[in-house]
């Protein structure tokens, strides 16, 4: 009995670790290593349905793993700091260029506009080009479910509020 209760306990198992892997390969090419996603399948589901739309139809955890592309230079936590880029916490509703003791580039000083989605959307979809001039050595996400997935994952890490 024992035995046959265990062996169902590991098919169990097998099979959650198979559901909880499946949605992580396909669509985004870049991430399809297979040895190299090992973080624990059950990661909790996070609802975006109170963000406006698109992003309330984004996957988190698809944006999570596209903002490894930007983890190595942004931090998204209120203590998180500035790295080779400044810290996001707060950036919606905020003015471009002026998180604190960032040294930005004269072109970020000089605009003047407030983050919202769609202009995070217009400068992930070309850096260069959004803002001639700027120091964000990052040449984009092309694809606009990428920018989408990764821009509700940074409204909902950030603190994006609606008002
Ligand atoms: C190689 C490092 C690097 C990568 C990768 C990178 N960034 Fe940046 N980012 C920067 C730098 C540097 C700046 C400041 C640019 C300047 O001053 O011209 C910046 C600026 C920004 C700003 C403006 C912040 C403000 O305070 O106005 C946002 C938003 C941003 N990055 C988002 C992202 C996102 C999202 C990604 C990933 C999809 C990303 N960045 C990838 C280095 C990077």
């Amino acid at each position: 009995m024992k035995l046959s209760s265990l062996i169902a306990l590991a098919a169990t198992a097998v099979f959650l670790t198979a559901c909880g892997g499946g949605g992580d390969t396909g669509e985004d090419g870049v991430i399809s290593h297979n040895g190299e996603d090992t973080s624990p399948p059950a990661i909790p589901t996070v609802d975006l349905s109170a963000l406006p739309a698109p992003y309330n139809a984004a996957d988190y955890d698809t944006g999570r793993r596209m903002f490894r592309r930007c983890a190595s230079c942004h931090t998204v936590t209120p203590d998180g700091g500035n790295r080779v880029g400044p810290n996001l916490y707060g950036m919606f509703g905020q003015v471009v260029g002026t998180q604190d003791g960032f040294d930005y580039s004269t072109a970020l000083e000089e605009a003047d506009f407030i983050w919202t989605p769609e202009q995070l959307d217009a400068w992930l979809a070309n850096p260069r080009e959004f803002l001639p001039g700027n120091r964000m050595s990052f040449v984009g996400l092309r694809d606009e479910e990428d920018r989408v997935n990764v821009i509700a994952y940074l409204m909902h890490e950030t603190g994006y509020s609606a008002d």
